[in-house]
């Protein structure tokens, strides 16, 4: 394409993107179920996204990962476009029933080569690996065993860490260890949209801080295990919650919902305990979390970076639409109000300010970390030319202005140092199965033909704009 994509709307403005210095890194994200397919090669077993899929009505038209973008036997080509995107890291995830079948026992040499090809084809091509550790993809065994509720979970997950360790250390050094544990905690186990599918809150808090530990627990054996310096973190799905209003009971819903979806994970990670106000909110509904001594020191051990996953922000209300503040059962109302916003096809409302809100807010209640966004982008109903070429005009602008968010967070202290844009294909968008692309690459998913859109171009050339290479 021969039009300059990445200038901003209003000409003559400067755009908030050019302060964004050389330095920062540029990649895109995917995770192992959504991309890879090959569910029963090289020993892989069932994760719990494999037995979810099975279950009738939980995933939209019956869509599966069996297939996907068909990426565990295309990887090289897909590493190609990633290096032709000019991007300097790329974000994946590793399948734990790939590297550990059944989720026990020694480590699968044939699924562990996959990662090995994987990362010797991206350091070949000048872009660094960014492993996440768990991208959702449970072994069904140990779901089975109780999942992520019981805590020896945690424990079996910090040995399968160890196991990826030895096998890639020696290249990789940014380590993640989990993605977004709200919605393994909350959409897997308390609200039941997303695999394993339990409707059970209390199991969900359970979750949460098995989770943690899991996490906590696999920093220590990371560090212990490195010999030479890691980048280690954890990535935060982050949703800011505001109120509608200055009043007591939509404060109160606000408070509510930003610890429950925000503060519960950053305070004992960062602070070393749960939130006061959580910890008797949950009271409140007769549940604790399920804390031992020493815990909280395990999940608070000191991290090299934070990953901020951010799609939208929500409005909170603590009234009914009578302008009750308690429902029939005498629960405090605590209502997301739709506003007047444009919205993704995810039906996600487009809140820039709220992600440059969010990254300041983060510098100042948690210091002292790195932030990298390990996600951000959107779903648009593309429609694709003849060729397959998809003009996404509106992932254009929605990255554009996610993007000048943090280049304005920056300015303004946080200490953002990078950027993923999720995802570099369309893929296997969860409960939504194929509905929903998010790629800046279209993936015809009959001919498993790549096509770089035109978000994929202005990415590039973007990049190359910060970089001054052009
Ligand atoms: C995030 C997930 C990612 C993808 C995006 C759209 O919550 O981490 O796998 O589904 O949402």
């Amino acid at each position: 394409m021969d039009t300059d994509l990445t200038r901003p709307a209003a000409p003559g403005q400067a755009d908030p993107i050019d302060t964004l210095p050389p330095t920062f890194r540029w990649g895109v994200a995917t995770s192992s179920y959504q991309i890879e397919g090959a569910v029963a090669e090289d020993g892989r077993t069932p994760s719990i996204w494999d037995t979810y899929c099975g279950v009738p009505g939980a995933v939209a038209n019956g869509d599966t990962g069996d297939v996907a973008c068909d990426h565990y036997h295309r990887m090289p080509q897909d590493v190609a476009l990633i290096a032709d995107l000019g991007l300097d890291t790329y974000r994946f995830s590793v399948a734990w029933p790939r590297v550990q079948p059944g989720g026990g026992g020694p480590a699968n040499p044939a699924g562990l080569a996959f990662y090995d090809r994987l990362v010797d084809e991206l350091l070949g091509r000048g872009v660094d690996p960014w492993v996440t550790l768990y991208h959702w993809d449970l072994p069904q065994e140990l779901e089975d065993a109780g999942g992520w509720p019981v805590r020896d979970t945690a424990y079996r997950f910090a040995d399968y860490v160890e196991m990826v360790f030895a096998a890639l250390g020696d290249r990789v050094k940014t380590w993640t260890t989990l993605n977004e544990p709200w919605c393994s905690a909350m959409l897997g186990y308390a609200y039941g949209h997303h695999a394993p599918g339990r409707q059970n809150f209390a199991d969900g808090i359970a979750a949460v801080h098995h989770l943690l530990l899991g996490h906590g627990l696999a920093a220590q054996r990371l560090r212990a295990a490195a010999s030479n310096p890691i980048e280690l973190g954890i990535t935060l799905n982050l949703a800011p919650a505001d109120p509608e209003t200055g009043s007591a009971a939509d404060r109160d819903a606000a408070r509510y919902t930003d610890g429950l979806a925000n503060r519960i994970y950053l305070d004992p990670l960062f602070h070393g305990e749960y939130p006061q106000d959580v910890v008797a909110d949950l009271a409140a509904e007769g549940i604790s979390l399920p804390v031992q001594d020493g815990d909280l020191e395990i999940i608070s051990t000191p991290i090299d970076v934070l990953g901020v996953n951010y799609y939208f922000g929500q409005l909170l209300s603590g009234v009914d639409e009578h302008g009750r503040e308690r429902d029939e059962q005498g629960h405090p109302v605590r209502r997301v109000i739709r506003r007047d916003l444009p919205r993704t096809a995810m039906d996600w409302e487009i809140v820039p300010e709220s992600f440059e809100e969010l990254l300041v807010r983060l510098h100042r209640d948690y210091p002292g970390v790195p932030l990298f966004i390990t996600e951000n982008g959107a779903a648009f109903n593309d429609k694709p030319d003849a060729d397959g070429f998809v003009a996404d005009d509106d992932r254009v602008a929605y990255l554009t202005e996610h993007l000048q968010a943090v280049a304005r967070a920056r300015q303004a202290g946080a200490d953002v140092r990078g950027y993923f844009a999720w995802s570099l294909l369309d893929n296997f968008e969860w409960a939504y199965g194929y509905d929903k692309r998010f790629g800046i690459v279209r993936v015809d998913y009959d001919t498993q033909r790549r096509t770089p859109k035109r978000s994929a171009h202005w990415y590039r050339d973007t990049i190359r704009r910060v970089r001054g290479e052009r």
